[in-house]
């Protein structure tokens, strides 16, 4: 990375920092590969650029994961954080820093923030009201109870109070207004700004609560250690604490600050253009210059191991495909800010029809005419002609529409406008047919005029494509002999500049064709594999603690014959079963409606907790537990083979 010169301007880019909580998938890297082609876009232009990613750690969800792992939230994290920079590294993600909002640093410089917004009044101690779910732990607000039940379990909630910090951001909503008006750019697309105003601030903001005392898995509160600092305000900081806000160090911040743009998701815009900017309002502190939330990737057919035929995992994508490939699909499918579907099929068509026909056969064909009739050199004797020169004129505009389009995050335009200098340029090889040219010995300055074109138009689009493909490009140099000085970012904007030293070399091609139908046979064997080895991997919890035998002992688990089963009324997820076990019927009260029909069930043995304390689900006494084998997504009854009576003991 480039030195730091104090008189060249700056450029401060974010992604989201990324939940740990499970594998990443090609959505996740659509974020990040697009900050990535803005950084690199403006190291190229010159600029000193701060590209600052990292991971949100903290939060009951985490907290949660790991217990059920068996493993400290800090030991699960650490595992999958270091698979996030790997994948990084895989992708040539060129972030200047990574933040983990487990850094000590970043957790000292938000206590700091706590507690100098409670210190000025912008945060005061209230009480948080809910309804509780005790075995979920989790509150809800009144609107998200489901037949006044919980959610999630379906289980009574209570009405509960719980002290909290709330955050005065009521305060800041005219300010906010004003700012949103004073700057039309400050959230972008255009459309996420009314739906901020008039879903978000004009029916009127309220007070937010900032801190929780029901987990322990987050930043303390320094006065209060009871409680913690609620996830988003940690994590939203993480944009001033990696550059040393409030720190002894902070050069980065007084340097950097404020971004030029949070690229986000649209899911999050929310937090990013309300919570932020009013936080950033109460520390006295410049508001970031936009925020942009691009559209979601849809991943065909939901979750990815699942989907047919529609492989997700990027690392199994570069391995395929090739890095250079992923990425430009990726931000040349779908418009910048608009939601798109993400398809193997897509992909692949992608690959065929722009890089391997368009811009690989542009490549090869030119190398090869060099090569084979002038041997590697174009002589410096060439003839032009006026049809040269609509080629030229769309080539030479190229590079400002390409700038321009970047600096609005249009990258799908942007590529398309390098494509169109590209099929200009294979149109130019029909028009002036060279392979005719070379039939006659007169034609070889009109024929060295023709290669040189088309030389110099690969030499452009090899530079400005450099942004999106951190490969390509130097394989094209190589190829030229394209030296530094005419492979700079501005040589870009003079036709004319190469030069024809070194021998022109055949190379391989750039992105071999692929024959569709086989490649998505072959992707559809791959899903079953990886589907079949994921359903045998995932999310296996990890071992809890010993116990004695003594303590399994107290179990009494036993045979159980359904006799009967129906649907509980006004529930989607409980079974009622009417169980015999050889001395008494029991009924019991289960969570498998998604998985069984009441049907199904008569008749079939299962394995149940005669000794539980008895409970009531839905208002319906459940008189004992039956056992199910499960994971995120299937549940499968725990059922006894063989010929055994009901209420036989199991040991
Ligand atoms: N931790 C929060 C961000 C806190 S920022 C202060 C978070 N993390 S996330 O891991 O869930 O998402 C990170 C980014 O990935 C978000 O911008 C999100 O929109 C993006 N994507 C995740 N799945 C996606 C797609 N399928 N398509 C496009 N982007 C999506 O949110």
């Amino acid at each position: 990375m480039e030195g730091k010169n104090l008189n060249r301007k700056t450029y401060y880019i974010t992604t989201p920092i990324y939940y740990p909580s499970g594998k990443l998938h090609i959505g996740h890297s659509y974020t990040t590969v697009a900050a990535d082609v803005m950084a690199r876009y403006k190291r190229l232009q010159g600029y000193d650029v701060m590209f600052l990613t990292g991971t949100d750690e903290h939060g009951q969800k985490i907290e949660r994961i790991a217990k059920e792992k068996g493993v400290s939230p800090k030991e699960y994290v650490d595992g999958i954080v270091d698979g996030i920079k790997k994948l990084w590294k895989l992708m040539k993600i060129t972030n200047d820093k990574f933040i983990r909002t487990t850094d000590d640093y970043h957790v000292k410089a938000v206590q700091k923030i706590f507690k100098k917004l409670y210190d000025q009044g912008d945060i005061y101690k209230g009480e948080y009201e809910g309804w509780y779910c005790t075995p979920c732990e989790s509150f809800w607000t009144e609107t998200q109870l489901k037949d006044g039940k919980c959610p999630d379990c379906g289980r009574d909630v209570e009405l509960t109070r719980e002290e909290a910090y709330f955050f005065r951001l009521s305060k800041y909503q005219d300010r906010l207004l004003k700012y949103y008006e004073e700057n039309p750019d400050f959230i972008q697309p255009a459309s996420r700004r009314n739906e901020m105003i008039n879903n978000f601030i004009k029916p009127g903001l309220e007070d937010l609560c900032v801190s929780r005392t029901s987990f322990k898995w987050g930043i303390p509160v320094t006065f209060d250690e009871k409680h913690v600092i609620y996830v988003w305000i940690d994590a939203l900081s993480n944009y001033i604490t990696a550059l040393g806000y409030l720190s002894d160090n902070d050069e980065d911040f007084r340097r950097y600050w404020p971004a030029d743009v949070h690229l986000v998701g649209k899911e999050i815009v929310r937090f990013h253009t309300i919570i932020w900017p009013c936080m950033l309002m109460a520390l006295g502190l410049p508001l970031p210059k936009q925020v942009f939330g691009h559209g979601w990737l849809i991943l065909e057919g939901g979750k990815m191991s699942k989907s047919k035929g529609n492989v997700v995992d990027p690392a199994v994508l570069v391995e395929k495909y090739g890095l250079d490939a992923i990425r430009y699909f990726l931000l040349r499918e779908v418009p910048f800010g608009s939601d798109g579907v993400f398809s193997n099929e897509a992909l692949i068509n992608r690959i065929n029809s722009d890089l391997a026909n368009d811009l690989g056969n542009l490549v090869s064909r030119t190398a090869a005419m060099i090569k084979k009739y002038f041997d590697g050199i174009i002589p410096e004797e060439r003839q032009s002609d006026d049809i040269d020169n609509d080629l030229i004129q769309t080539v030479i505009n190229t590079p400002a529409a390409v700038e321009k389009l970047l600096d609005q995050l249009q990258f799908s335009t942007a590529l398309q406008e390098i494509w169109k200098a590209v099929s200009r340029t294979n149109k130019y090889i029909d028009e002036t047919t060279p392979w005719i040219l070379a039939r006659d010995e007169k034609n070889r300055p009109r024929l060295a005029q023709v290669l040189f074109n088309l030389a110099e138009s690969i030499r452009i689009v090899s530079i400005l494509i450099q942004p999106f493909m951190p490969d390509t490009p130097q394989k094209i140099w190589e190829q030229f002999g394209i030296t530094e000085e005419i492979r700079t970012w501005e040589s870009a904007k003079t036709w004319g500049l190469y030069k024809s030293a070194g021998a022109v070399e055949e190379g391989e091609p750039l992105f071999p064709r692929i024959d569709l139908e086989k490649e998505m046979a072959e992707l559809e064997r791959m899903n079953n594999n990886t589907a079949k080895s994921a359903e045998n991997l995932k999310d296996i919890p990890g071992i809890l603690p010993q116990v004695l035998i003594d303590d399994f002992a107290k179990l009494d688990l036993r045979v159980a014959k359904v006799i009967s089963c129906e649907k509980v009324k006004k529930s989607e997820k409980l079974l009622k079963l009417e169980l015999d076990i050889g001395i008494e019927t029991r009924q019991v009260v289960s969570g498998i409606a998604k998985y069984y029909k009441p049907e199904d069930l008569i008749g079939k043995k299962v394995v149940m907790i005669a000794n539980l304390k008895p409970a009531k689900l839905m208002g319906i006494e459940s008189q004992g537990m039956i056992l199910a084998a499960s994971n995120e997504d299937k549940l499968v009854l725990v059922t006894v083979d063989g010929d055994i009576p009901a209420g036989s003991k199991i040991s």
